[in-house]
């Protein structure tokens, strides 16, 4: 049987929506999200500096993360090659999912280094262990996350990773600042996230982000982060990168 185009596999892709009800239209509490009855319907209705929040990929999705022709569409490997990850590196893989993006990285920092892959369904954290013990990988550590926070400790991490997740987020805002606080001074933060840019790339447009509207995003005092460079060498993401600041400066 002929493999189905990506797109259509997206299409299908079980989701859930964990998303709060706002009880209409209108900003929440504090002002910072703002909730639309006219949206997207595979987006959850709430809006961010403009944009949709997608709904979340499902666990039953996992089979699309892992899919056999993901390498030739996306280039993971070299994603994680361009990363220039280095033996010793405390790695966070922030949506985790069933672990394809964490199982390539952890092979790059040995010995030493670890992977923290955090989601937050238990589901998606369970097949990841599976997984890599099977594949005799022992240097990752699945982390429960919740959708306010990555959990993990202050600066902690050289690397904080989001491949196709950032667009997920139900609490961008409190999602980052939790990223950013568990990076170390110096240290990087990279979202890998479809090109919205380009509309011959084959996904569902709340799951693309333009290079500008990530950027913007990220661009809040409070999370200390510089944009250093958008890598552009893959088919249908770009690789943002950013890097933590001291604060204050
Ligand atoms: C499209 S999947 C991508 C998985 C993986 N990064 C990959 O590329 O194979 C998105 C994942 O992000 C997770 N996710 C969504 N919101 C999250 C949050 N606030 N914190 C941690 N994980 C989250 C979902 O549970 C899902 O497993």
């Amino acid at each position: 049987m002929k493999s189905l185009p990506a797109a259509i596999v997206l299409l299908v892709c079980p989701i859930i929506s964990i998303a709060q009800d706002s009880g209409g239209s209108g900003p929440d509490f504090e002002g910072r999200y703002e909730f639309r009855s006219n949206h997207d319907p595979n987006g959850i209705g709430k809006f961010y500096m403009d944009r949709e929040i997608a709904q979340v990929m499902g666990f039953a999705g996992a089979g699309w993360l892992e899919r056999k022709t993901r390498e030739q569409e996306e280039r993971l490997s070299l994603m994680v090659r361009s990363l220039k990850l280095k033996a010793g590196d405390v790695v966070a893989d922030i949506g985790a999912g069933s672990g394809v993006i964490s199982m390539l990285m952890a092979q790059q920092i040995l010995p030493r280094g670890k992977v923290m892959a955090v989601d937050i369904q238990n589901e998606m954290l369970l097949r990841l262990r599976r997984r890599s013990r099977r594949a005799g990988i022992r240097n990752i550590k699945p982390v429960k996350g919740t959708i306010k926070s990555p959990n993990l400790k202050p600066e902690s991490v050289d690397l904080a990773i989001m491949v196709d997740v950032y667009h997920e987020f139900e609490f961008p805002y409190e999602m980052m600042l939790g990223v950013s606080r568990a990076t170390k001074i110096g240290g990087r933060v990279v979202l890998v996230e479809y090109r919205m840019e380009d509309p011959t790339v084959p996904i569902k447009l709340v799951h693309k982000m333009t290079e500008e509207q990530a950027i913007k995003e990220l661009r809040q005092p409070e999370f200390s982060l510089k944009w250093t460079e958008t890598v552009n060498v893959l088919p249908w993401q770009h690789i943002l990168v950013f890097t933590k600041q001291k604060s204050g400066t």
